[in-house]
């Protein structure tokens, strides 16, 4: 009996190229010249470049740069008409969106072509995969505007949002975008990446027909200064982003403190981790899928191959039988596996990074196969003997190839697929049920695909861990993304109690030992600790008398305080049923000692009732505790035989600062929920009223909560957040002292790891309102949705 490899070598395939007539009539209708779609009108195609088939170097058209006058347009077109679609109601929106899904299948064979043409992907790919996918996110949003009503009853459309996408999903990305957009309520400046915005034109005549208002969506072409036109547009309200992380952080930092929300989806090196029971025939299989799919410019590619080392030889033995029956041709002959580059440029980055693995004295395999002579093409590669800190260990490479290393036991096998800065996807091989799925949670990426490879689904969310970005797309929490609850419209202009600058606190710096035993302490590891620099602030209370001296902590504290956190993993890995107990313990606690508390509150803020804060505390920690075992994650059952496990996971590490509003219940409002869902948190409280955060030491002490799941640190709010949000270890900071500068900062700063951050601004809350300070919205902040597909049967 010949083998496989036999079998498929010695097959031979005649050519099956799809014809591109329609797409040539379609780009000719146009006098292969676009300008651009604002307003449901084609502007002149002025200031033009070159769109070019990767697969031959020939031009296919000529697309407009846009203006800053154009972004103008294109943003007012859109608010005009967002009050309309609003209107329009669900069902109207479910309409529209129905019919967009029906014209993208009934012009599947077009699109499909186009977006071939125009990227290089290969014809089945954009065919059975793009396409499909486009369509079927149209339809399931279609569904979330038909239900907006009833399940985001508390929740508006955020207005205009920009949305800016790269080139290796043209049309999936733009379905991505788009369809939640528009279920929710919003209208869209979009903007396709400069080398295949092909797609996105010819989606824009779809919208036409099936009738989508003027100025609902607009399409605007151009390389990354029309993005960042729309980045800093004063009227864009929302900015959807996905490409490079480099892009990502300008975004973040030039969105800092505009309020504009954020979303970005940005790169990975995601492991394939194959364990010594996996199918391995299947895993290479899934293999194939995962790095050479579209060339490996895919975001998630599993382009760090972990292997076993008991199965290492024969597993690789395998992936290079397999490389070398891949077919790399053109893309349009619907017998090619891997087609062209998206472009010479990229071409050139690949094979830089290949060569200096080569010269480090990297194992570089590729198959000895044709290649077309014209093009952008790169055969499928294979790279052995990197060092995990290798470029191509680390870099997204983002084409086809694959670094591959191994590992001995399931705990080296996690650690090294955590080890890089991103977090997007992974993939787990092993026939072991138990074993994956031990695994799945301990990887940080928002995807894990247990025994396959690159699947998605409308119903799934997807986005990253860490720097590969924060947001989802698809799945309810993708709709959020979109949306802004009431009760942030119901907030106070301002802090509602004493705003940061009115704080009485003096510093008072002094040596002097006597004074610093006197001082309240940090508490860091579960333990009363001096400040570092040995300083101290008098607090006074709302008479100006003096009411004690607390510690002014500084970076070496948070340093400490962070580390303490990270430390106390315990506290993650605790059953939530654990969580909650100790929650419901410290409330207890905190209501034996209610008339201490009442007393300080009363001294520090001067108010007239400070028994309603205190009970409001101990109510908001019953609150947070009856979450905890509560806030459970979903069971998807997209189009596989299997199950999507959508689990919420908590962030990590948390620095908090919080309110000078309500100091105890401000305090209690936001340690709690981050608690509750397992993350470990370093608070700085009030600035200005920091001593009924402090007077809780003594009853963290006596409520079971394990040192170093909540650490605090007194002193500057404006300093501590600053080294919170610098600390590399740090995976989130919250702000929401009512300082509008403060909370720009924590953005900006932020950018550099791609935190996630959660800041009140210029605003107040009123934190008794459970609506403002509690509920989904802020648990949804302390958690991260991770996607685990687990498919099953044959
Ligand atoms: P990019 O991030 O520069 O481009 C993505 C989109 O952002 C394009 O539409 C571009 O015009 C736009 N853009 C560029 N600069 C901008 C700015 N300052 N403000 C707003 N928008 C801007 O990605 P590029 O140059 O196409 O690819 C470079 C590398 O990025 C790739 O080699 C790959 O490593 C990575 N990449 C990752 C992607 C992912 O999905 N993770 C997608 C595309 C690229």
């Amino acid at each position: 009996m010949p083998t496989i490899n036999e079998i498929l070598t010695t097959m031979d395939y005649g050519p099956a190229p799809e014809s591109t007539k329609e797409a040539q009539a379609w780009l000719e209708l146009h006098g292969r010249a676009f300008g651009l779609f604002i307003d449901n009108a084609w502007t002149d195609a002025t200031d033009t470049f070159a769109s070019t088939n990767p697969a031959d170097g020939k031009e296919l058209a000529q697309l407009t740069q846009a203006t800053n006058d154009d972004i103008d347009r294109a943003v007012a077109a859109a608010r005009r008409a967002q009050p309309g679609w609003v209107a329009l109601g669900g069902h109207g929106r479910a309409r529209v969106l129905y019919a967009l899904a029906r014209l993208l299948q009934k012009h599947a064979r077009l699109f499909a072509v186009i977006e071939t043409l125009d990227n290089g992907k290969t014809i089945r790919e954009t065919r059975d995969a793009d396409l499909p996918l486009a369509a079927r996110h149209f339809y399931h949003h279609a569904g979330w505007a038909q239900l907006q009503s009833e399940e985001f009853a508390d929740y508006r459309a955020v207005g205009v949002v920009g949305q800016i996408v790269p080139w290796n999903f043209p049309l999936l990305m733009l379905a991505w975008k788009i369809a939640p957009a528009l279920a929710a309520g919003n209208t869209i400046v979009f903007k396709p990446a400069e080398f295949t915005s092909l797609t996105a034109l010819l989606f824009a005549e779809i919208c036409v027909q099936a009738g989508v208002p003027a100025g609902v969506v607009n399409i605007v072409t151009g390389d990354g200064r029309v993005g960042e036109a729309i980045v800093n547009h004063p009227g864009i309200d929302k900015l959807a982003f996905t490409g490079s992380t480099e892009v990502g952080r300008i975004i973040r930092k030039a969105t800092a403190g505009t309020g504009k929300k954020l979303s970005l989806e940005l790169g990975g090196k995601s492991p394939f981790i194959v364990f010594e029971d996996a199918d391995l025939d299947a895993a290479v299989e899934g293999l194939v899928d995962s790095i050479w799919f579209n060339q490996g410019q895919v975001c998630c590619a599993g382009s760090r191959l972990l292997v076993q080392e008991s199965v290492e030889e024969r597993f690789l033995a395998k992936v290079r039988a397999r490389m070398d029956n891949l077919r790399v041709g053109s893309p349009l002959d619907k017998s090619m596996d891997v087609g062209a580059l998206v472009d010479p440029v990229q071409r050139q980055r690949i094979h830089g990074l290949v060569e200096s693995a080569r010269a480090e004295g990297c194992t570089i395999y590729q198959p000895s196969c044709d290649m077309p002579a014209d093009g952008s093409w790169y055969l499928p590669t294979l790279i052995t003997g990197a060092s995990t800190s290798a470029a191509v260990a680390q870099a997204e490479i983002f084409g086809p190839v694959l670094v591959a290393m191994s590992f001995r036991t399931p705990a080296e096998a996690v650690q090294l697929a955590n080890n890089t800065v991103y977090g997007l996807a992974a993939c787990v091989w092993s026939e072991s049920i138990s074993l994956a799925l031990d695994i799945a949670p301990q990887i940080k990426a928002g995807v894990v695909w247990i025994n396959t490879a690159n699947q998605f689904d409308a119903a799934c969310g997807f986005g990253g861990y860490r720097e590969s970005g924060f947001g989802r797309e698809g799945g309810k929490e993708g709709m959020y993304e979109y949306m802004t609850a009431l009760s942030e419209d119901a907030r106070p202009a301002a802090p509602m109690v004493e705003a940061k600058g009115k704080s009485r606190a003096v510093a008072a710096s002094s040596g002097n030992v006597f004074a610093i035993d006197r001082t309240a302490k940090l508490y860091i590891g579960g333990k009363q600790a001096r400040p570092d620099g040995a300083y101290s602030r008098a607090i006074n209370g709302a008479d100006g008398a003096f009411l004690a001296d607390i510690g002014e902590g500084n970076r070496k504290d948070i340093r400490n305080a962070v580390e303490a956190a990270h430390k106390a993993s315990g506290w993650t890995k605790a059953t939530a049923h654990n969580r909650a107990q100790v929650l419901y313990y410290i409330a207890e606690n905190l209501a034996v000692r209610a008339d201490e508390f009442a007393a300080r509150l009363a001294a520090m803020t001067g108010s007239a009732d400070p028994h309603k804060e205190v009970q409001a505390s101990i109510e908001r920690l019953f609150y947070y505790a009856a979450w905890a075992d509560k806030y459970d994650g979903l069971a998807h059952q997209p189009p596989m035989h299997g199950i999507t496990v959508a689990l919420n996971e908590p962030v990590g590490v948390i620095g908090i600062i919080c309110p000078n509003e309500a100091p105890l219940l401000g305090f209690i409002s936001l340690v709690a929920p981050a608690l509750a869902l397992g993350n470990r948190v370093i608070a700085v409280p009030s600035e200005a009223h920091p001593l009924a955060a402090t007077d809780l030491y003594q009853v963290l002490d006596t409520s079971d909560l394990p040192g170093g799941a909540l650490n605090i640190v007194t002193g500057s709010a404006d300093e501590l957040a600053r080294t919170l949000a610098t600390h590399g270890d740090v995976d989130a900071v919250w702000r929401h002292d009512g300082s509008a500068e403060g909370c720009a900062e924590v953005e900006r700063l932020s950018a550099e790891t791609l935190k996630r951050t959660w800041v009140g601004g210029a605003k107040g809350r009123d934190w008794y309102d459970t609506r403002q300070a509690g509920g989904r919205a802020v648990l949804a902040h302390a958690s991260q949705v991770k996607n685990v597909w687990i498919p099953y049967g044959v």
